[in-house]
């Protein structure tokens, strides 16, 4: 049983043996059962269409067993806290707690009193490390490397996606480059060679452009025209033509269209974002596997494995 709470967590080993399990799954028409008589809890504490569906079809792909905790209309409702949710939760003998919630850092502080492993699938605008490992693969697959010009555009500060795909990046010698309006940029960040408010600067040699949706329901303070604030730095038809012709567009979702990405760009050909949300899936089965620490089986490499082979 492993807990991945963040991408430090990770070895760039264990990425690798990850990203090739799930490359791997990714071929197959059918599944091992590994995770067969496993239960896995899904307890999402913020909004989530596509990680916690993942999620969930990668325990089922895997012969698990899913029970979903709905906050909304749970004890929560009566005053109970996080804590004691999850300390009541505990006590009904779960493999896995799949966990999304809005304070940073709780995730990790919950691994501390639970008996199972437990997989952060987003935190506050700490990390959310099975959405680096998507993208890295989506990149994989297409480029065969990581070691890629990556321009992150929006609102970065805000961001776990940013946070964790940076922190993967610089494992792999990517070069992490960052975007946004004032305000919405770090002043610095490490292992990332420029942030900057000019698209032209940040995309005109970049192998990926990484758009980002403003967090509204994160800032401190309420500005009145933020959307109109974040159009200037829009991915559009014109505004991708910056980018090399061989770049690719990606995106987290859920994207707010033609406030950061344009119709007409959100599923064009150098659009791999519902790519992204396919590779969730298989992602997800490997982070899975390698939380409630399953081995081998026919045909398809472990974790272990794969790193005694390198
Ligand atoms: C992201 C998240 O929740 O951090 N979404 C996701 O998991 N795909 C990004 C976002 O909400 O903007």
């Amino acid at each position: 049983m492993r807990h991945l709470l963040d991408i430090k967590d990770l070895s760039r080993k264990e990425i690798e043996a990850i990203l090739e399990r799930a490359m791997r799954y990714k071929s197959l028409k059918n599944y091992p059962e590994t995770l067969r008589g496993k239960f896995v809890l899904t307890a999402f504490f913020e909004p989530s269409t596509r990680t916690k569906v993942s999620f969930q079809k990668a325990a089922l792909n895997l012969g698990a067993h899913v029970v979903d905790f709905a906050p909304e209309s749970s004890s929560l409702q009566k005053g109970e806290t996080d804590l004691d949710t999850i300390l009541t939760l505990n006590m009904m003998s779960f493999d896995c707690l799949v966990i999304r919630i809005r304070r940073n850092g709780a995730p990790a502080e919950f691994a501390k009193y639970v008996d199972c492993a437990v997989v952060n699938a987003g935190d506050g605008t700490n990390e959310h490390p099975t959405q680096a490992l998507l993208d890295a693969m989506t990149m994989l697959e297409h480029f065969g490397t990581l070691k890629l010009k990556v321009a992150i555009v929006g609102d970065i500060v805000h961001s776990r996606v940013a946070r964790s795909l940076t922190e993967l990046l610089n494992k792999f010698d990517a070069e992490v480059r960052m975007v946004g309006p004032e305000g919405f940029v770090p002043e610095s960040f490490e292992g990332v060679s420029l942030i900057t408010h000019s698209l032209e600067e940040a995309l005109h040699d970049v192998d990926v452009v990484y758009a980002l949706r403003i967090q509204k329901e994160r800032l401190e303070q309420s500005y009145s025209n933020i959307d109109d604030f974040f159009r200037t730095l829009q991915i559009n038809s014109r505004t991708i033509q910056i980018a090399p012709r061989h770049a690719v567009l990606m995106h987290p979702g859920p994207f707010n269209r033609n406030v950061e990405v344009s119709d007409d760009v959100v599923y064009s050909e150098r659009s791999k974002i519902l790519e992204q949300v396919k590779n969730g899936v298989f992602v997800r089965m490997a982070v899975l596997e390698y939380a409630m620490g399953v081995t081998e089986f026919e045909g398809v490499r472990s974790v272990e494995t794969s790193l005694a082979r390198r």
